[in-house]
């Protein structure tokens, strides 16, 4: 199982568990999952209704990539540990993930 901890925008935290290859994105499992992710361009990286604050876990997560960095840069509440989470891929390298939706 892949473990992750999802802070919604009220502050409160829940474990979510994820079988291991899914192969489905993080917007993906959120919305399964429940939580109120429009992601109204269906995980294209253009609207960022997906965006997330990685608050810890695996390094390699914490950092946007340049694709996400154009979309990010236009919202003025995201910060140097936003990501879209349309844009990351669940594997069991994600792990311990926590994030906060935006
Ligand atoms: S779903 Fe639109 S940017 Fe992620």
């Amino acid at each position: 199982m892949i473990n992750l901890i999802i802070e919604d925008r009220h502050g409160a935290r829940q474990p979510v568990e994820i079988p291991e290859g899914i192969n489905l994105s993080l917007m993906e499992v959120l919305k399964a999952s429940e939580y109120d992710v429009l992601a109204t361009c269906g995980g294209m990286a253009l609207c960022a209704t997906c965006h997330v604050q990685v608050l810890g876990g695996p390094e390699q997560y914490f950092h946007a990539t340049d694709n996400e960095l154009d979309m990010l840069d236009t919202l003025p509440n995201a910060d140097e540990h936003s990501r879209l989470a349309c844009q990351m891929r669940v594997t069991e390298e994600m792990d311990g993930l926590v994030v906060r939706l935006k």
